[in-house]
């Protein structure tokens, strides 16, 4: 398959997903993004992503959709809002495919973290600009853990593909070897050539496991029009202000929502991304 995709480096930025937004409308689509450091790098619900500059792969790549990029771009599809779960999934899937030829097992923690076991490889995060009911750019930011070893102590249970392997890695050849499974998934997706959703079903990360849970889906309360996300504010000593709950998780919705089976109450639920905290 030709290669589609044109990859910068930078030596240091604040965050490849900024660097990305900033850049949108001077960037063709595909574009890939890499630093070796980054100063401000962006996690999920806030957080900080940290990684030891030179040692790890922290990218964007930025895809553009719609009529007006066709010529320019070799991608001339349309992703409805609703339907921007696929990302995620073209996302995780590429990147279990990646490990998966380094001979590691890796397994989706729904939505889009990457585990191995218990402990996380793989950060995402993708953000995506509307116009109307359809996605006109989307910037997915990735962190894979590769060649580092040594992690801070708070963070709560990560690995990377050097402390499951015992092998260093070139950074930069992992990231166009990544590039190429990433273009083949995407295109095969896009032409509905992939079943996308069974595929992420079978790398679903605690599926038809029992495993304790926090429901924080009761725990928006209204203030005037606005919505206060109680997930982002933990209780003060640290306890989360929602129930736990033993549960299974069995399947997706169609728009990708999270559906666990409450085994105390004998119910299925359906979660939306920050209505649910995994007890690790
Ligand atoms: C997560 O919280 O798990 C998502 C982490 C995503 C980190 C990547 S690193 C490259 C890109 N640039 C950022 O600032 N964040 C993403």
């Amino acid at each position: 398959m030709t290669k589609r995709y044109d990859i910068m480096w930078f030596e240091s930025i604040d965050s490849t997903n900024s660097e990305a937004k900033r850049r949108i409308s001077d960037i063709d689509n595909l574009s890939v993004l890499s630093a070796l450091s980054q100063s401000e790098g962006r996690g999920q619900k806030g957080n900080k992503w940290s990684s030891v500059p030179g040692e790890n792969l922290t990218f964007s790549i930025v895809l553009k959709f719609g009529a007006e990029v066709m010529d320019k771009s070799l991608v001339s599809f349309q992703v409805a809002a609703k339907e921007q779960f696929v990302l995620t999934e073209i996302t995780s899937l590429s990147v279990v495919e990646f490990l998966s030829r380094h001979g590691i097992k890796a397994q989706i923690k729904w939505p889009n973290d990457i585990y191995v076991a218990d402990r996380k490889i793989c950060g995402i995060l993708i953000e995506n600009s509307l116009r109307g009911e359809h996605i006109s750019s989307s910037i997915i930011g990735i962190g894979l853990n590769v060649n580092q070893r040594n992690f801070d102590v708070n963070l709560p249970n990560p690995t990377s593909m050097a402390l499951q392997t015992g092998l260093q890695e070139d950074i930069k050849e992992c990231l166009e070897e990544f590039m190429d499974i990433f273009q083949k998934i995407l295109f095969a997706a896009l032409s509905s050539d992939h079943n996308l959703r069974e595929s992420y079903l079978s790398h679903l990360w605690r599926r038809n496991i029992p495993a304790q849970y926090i429901d924080l889906s009761t725990q928006r309360i209204e203030l005037s029009s606005q919505h206060i996300d109680l997930s982002a504010h933990p209780s003060p000593e640290g306890q989360h202000p929602g129930r736990e709950f033993t549960g299974i998780i069995r399947n997706l919705s169609p728009i990708g929502h999270l559906q666990i089976e409450d085994t105390e109450k004998g119910e299925l639920k359906e979660f939306a991304f920050k209505e649910i905290s995994y007890i690790l």
